[in-house]
């Protein structure tokens, strides 16, 4: 049984009161909150077996090389990557998507490619695309979407042709919610020869994860959307694409062989990662993963839609005081991320009088500019749910929403 209650009580921050209210975090898209056993793992990490990795023979830094890289088998197998060699740690997703675009994307795109995005991109998975086909003059291409925020795949077989050769697409939209059919449009994108990245920031901390099954080229991911520590986060790649690509950054740790006039390059994955690493937050990313296997990823996702098909009824309840939703209107085809607008009330106006209320939700164009300037607004609200959060506290919004309401519109 998935036990919230119980779950609760491993989150200390949950137990905070902000404004003088039971906090209601909902603001998971942005970043997670942490579970005790993630903030002792850091802790016991320095306190304990604090060594830098893969260095020395002494017991410290074989304890420490040993966690660490324990951490990265734990996150490999929670993807079920074909190997823990194919994945390469990094600070975050946008450090992994600038990974591929300036390794992959320098030696693969070339005068005239396309690349081939959605409109719902993060701005981490857009601009380091706009910038390399600037480079190399290759044409950005964009499947386009539904009033409902859902991808329109009627044209994509002519949008993925011979000339693309890469598809890259969100999962799970944070600025929308919705989830995209990744495995279908790989399949696409594979038989007009291009490669794959899926964007998972935020559909690997909330659905089960299968790259092998996805067949994707390529996935990113962050560890602090997941409960995990920031400045850790992941890039996932087939091996046979990660051995014919050059290292990003070049120094300690990732050379085999160095003489005064050239380096070789180290075995997977260390090829990729320069100089002391992140040897605390991915151990404590392993401790996230720990976590979430505990509860199951199939029953966070259960949970989850549950809070989202909640959320939904009383959004349509909203829609009398004139609360407009964006995405999808379907707890099925999207994720819990509500993104929302009261017409004549600014989003900031909204978060600030929440906030006073102990809510904590975000405002602003999410990151995704041009998608929410399609909406017809310069900012959106935006509740995000996670695995800890409950029905009772959507209903402590939107009681709190309906009050607001009310103070900007009569004052009182
Ligand atoms: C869909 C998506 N992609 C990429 C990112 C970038 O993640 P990070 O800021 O951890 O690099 C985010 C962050 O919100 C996101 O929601």
């Amino acid at each position: 049984m998935f036990d919230v209650k119980k779950i609760r009580e491993d989150f200390p921050i949950l137990g905070r009161e902000i404004n003088g209210q039971r906090l209601v975090y909902f603001d998971n898209a942005a970043t997670t909150q942490k579970p005790q056993a993630v903030i002792d793992s850091l802790v016991d990490y320095y306190q304990n077996y604090n060594a830098n990795v893969h260095r020395g023979v002494h017991s410290l830094s074989m304890e420490a090389t040993d966690k660490y890289e324990e951490a990265r088998e734990k996150v490999a197998a929670f993807i079920n990557a074909e190997s823990s060699d194919c994945l390469i740690w990094t600070r975050n997703s946008s450090e992994s998507l600038n990974l591929v675009a300036y390794t992959w994307g320098e030696k693969n795109i070339e005068e005239g490619d396309e690349i081939v995005l959605t409109p719902m991109e993060h701005h981490s998975n857009l601009v380091p695309w706009q910038e390399i086909a600037r480079r190399k003059g290759a044409k950005i291409r964009f499947i386009p979407i539904t009033s409902d925020g859902l991808l329109d795949l009627t044209e994509i077989e002519k949008i993925i042709n011979d000339r693309t050769v890469l598809v890259s697409v969100v999962h799970m939209s944070n600025a929308l919610g919705t989830i995209n059919p990744v495995k279908q449009i790989a399949t696409i994108a594979h038989s007009r020869g291009a490669k794959v990245l899926i964007d998972g920031a935020q559909s690997v901390p909330h659905i089960p994860t299968d790259v092998q099954d996805y067949d994707c080229d390529f996935l990113v991911f962050s560890g602090h959307k997941m409960l995990g520590p920031t400045g850790i986060g992941c890039l996932y790649a087939k091996k046979e694409i990660l051995e014919t690509m050059e290292p990003f950054m070049t120094g300690g740790e990732m050379v085999l062989e160095v003489t005064y006039e050239k380096a070789s390059w180290a075995d997977l994955p260390m090829k990729f990662e320069a100089g002391t690493p992140n040897i605390a937050d991915a151990i404590g990313l392993g401790a996230a993963i720990d976590y979430l296997n505990e509860l199951g990823m199939d029953n966070i996702y259960s949970h989850e839609n549950e809070l989202t098909f909640h959320a939904m009824c009383k959004f349509f309840e909203l829609q009398s005081e004139g609360v407009e939703l964006f995405g999808p209107r379907d707890e099925n085809l999207k994720g819990g991320v509500f993104s929302f607008n009261v017409p004549d009330v600014h989003p900031h106006d909204l978060g600030t009088v929440l906030d006073n209320m102990g809510i904590a939700v975000r405002t602003g164009h999410h990151c995704a500019m041009p998608l929410v300037k399609s909406l017809g607004v310069a900012a959106t609200a935006r509740a995000s749910f996670y695995l800890y959060n409950t029905t009772d506290e959507i209903d402590v919004f939107v009681d709190a929403l309906r009050e607001a309401i009310r103070y900007f519109r009569h004052g009182s």
